[in-house]
């Protein structure tokens, strides 16, 4: 861990798209990843050497809502403690962005086998076991 670089709000969309496609296959556009960096919150990246190896961002309102995104880490560098800093620097931008005295419930969705990571940071599924659901627009 010593040895890596962790960057705010740096993340390009060469970097998003080649880390997506390490471990989703192919990944969506240039363009379409650009604009939605420029409207992210929050991004941190992790490098070793200049190479990213890691990122996860925070899209929101800052106010009522805060919804955590695209949290990867390459393969070859996963069970080091890297996702756990990612979580823990969106957790930590909230804690100093977010109104104080207030509750701010932050949300995800995470793929079955990815709840016992979060549920290590406190997410847990709501009560009511809503399911999230999604539209194509063409
Ligand atoms: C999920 C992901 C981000 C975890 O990153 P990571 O760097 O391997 O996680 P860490 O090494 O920081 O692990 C932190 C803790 O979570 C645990 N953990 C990590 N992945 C886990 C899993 N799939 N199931 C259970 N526990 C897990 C680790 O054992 C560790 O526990 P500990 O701190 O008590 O020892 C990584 O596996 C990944 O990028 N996967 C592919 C993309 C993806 O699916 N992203 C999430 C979309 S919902």
């Amino acid at each position: 861990m010593n040895d890596l670089t962790i960057k705010y709000n740096e993340l390009t969309a060469e970097e998003f798209i080649l880390l997506w496609e390490t471990v989703w296959g192919e990944g969506p556009s240039f363009e379409q990843t650009e604009l939605a960096l420029r409207h992210t919150l929050f991004r941190v990246s992790v490098y070793d050497k200049g190479k990213v190896v890691a990122m996860a961002r925070m899209i929101g309102d800052m106010g009522l809502d805060y919804y955590i995104k695209d949290v990867v880490v390459r393969p070859e560098y996963q069970k080091r403690g890297i996702g756990r800093l990612l979580i823990n620097e969106l957790l930590k931008f909230i804690r100093e962005n977010g109104v104080s005295g207030t509750d701010i419930f932050v949300e995800l969705c995470a793929v079955p086998d990815k709840i016992p990571f979060y549920e290590k940071f406190g997410f847990d599924a709501n009560e009511a076991q809503r399911l999230k659901m999604m539209c194509r627009v063409d």
